[in-house]
């Protein structure tokens, strides 16, 4: 543990199963519908998904991967996202903290939901360029945040969208924004959907 960010993270597990309520509230079930529409393939080789708490979204995710590594910093949600996936080939779930080199290359899709303004500017944007590195040739991004005031987010909602985005070499490919949350889709290759299906 290095310092407040990541006591407040592993308290908010030591005192609830689920602490952001990922399977009651409506807001995460259809943030995460909309995450996973957004996603431009049907299918993808190897994903990765840093903060991947109780791993709600990973077990969605994982339908749409061939191989699918999710993170998390706190132990406790690292356990929690293990248990939810457990039998499901293809998906492994490890602790690691986003500050650190990362943990493999050659992804093809990188979600980044909901934990980029953990990380100070600087870190954020180590992150970035990391993300730029192991990104596959093919590599595509999603990146959605909420964009009001919460604890201990060091970078507003709308700065982290904005940072993730200025990534050298990523073309925006989509974006959703509403009152409460900005999701956006980037990649190497900027060609739409119907682009690459030979529609237009
Ligand atoms: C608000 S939850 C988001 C969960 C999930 N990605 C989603 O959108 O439904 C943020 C998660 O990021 C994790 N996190 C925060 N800072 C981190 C870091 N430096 N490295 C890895 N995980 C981190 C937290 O422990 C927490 O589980």
């Amino acid at each position: 543990m290095r310092d407040d960010r990541d006591r407040w993270l592993t308290a908010q597990y030591a005192g609830a199963e689920d602490p952001w309520s990922y399977d009651s509230r409506w807001y995460e079930q259809r943030k995460r519908a909309l995450t996973l529409a957004a996603l431009p393939r049907r299918t993808y080789r190897y994903a990765f998904e840093p903060g991947c708490s109780i791993g709600a979204l990973t077990e969605l995710l994982a339908e749409r991967c061939d191989r699918l590594l999710a993170c998390d910093l706190v132990p406790a949600a690292v356990e929690r996202a293990r248990q939810r996936v457990a039998g499901r080939p293809g998906v492994t779930v490890r602790e690691w903290d986003a500050r650190d080199v990362w943990p493999d290359s050659g992804f093809d899709l990188v979600v980044v939901s909901e934990v980029l303004y953990y990380l100070d500017v600087v870190e954020a944007y180590a992150f970035c360029s990391r993300l730029a590195h192991h990104l596959a040739p093919d590599g595509q991004v999603v990146a959605v945040h909420w964009r009001r005031p919460a604890d201990p987010h060091v970078l507003d909602g709308d700065r982290a969208d904005r940072l993730i985005r200025a990534t050298p070499g990523l073309h925006l490919l989509a974006r959703w924004e509403d009152p409460d949350f900005v999701l956006s889709v980037l990649g190497r290759d900027p060609r739409s959907v119907a682009e690459l299906e030979g529609l237009t």
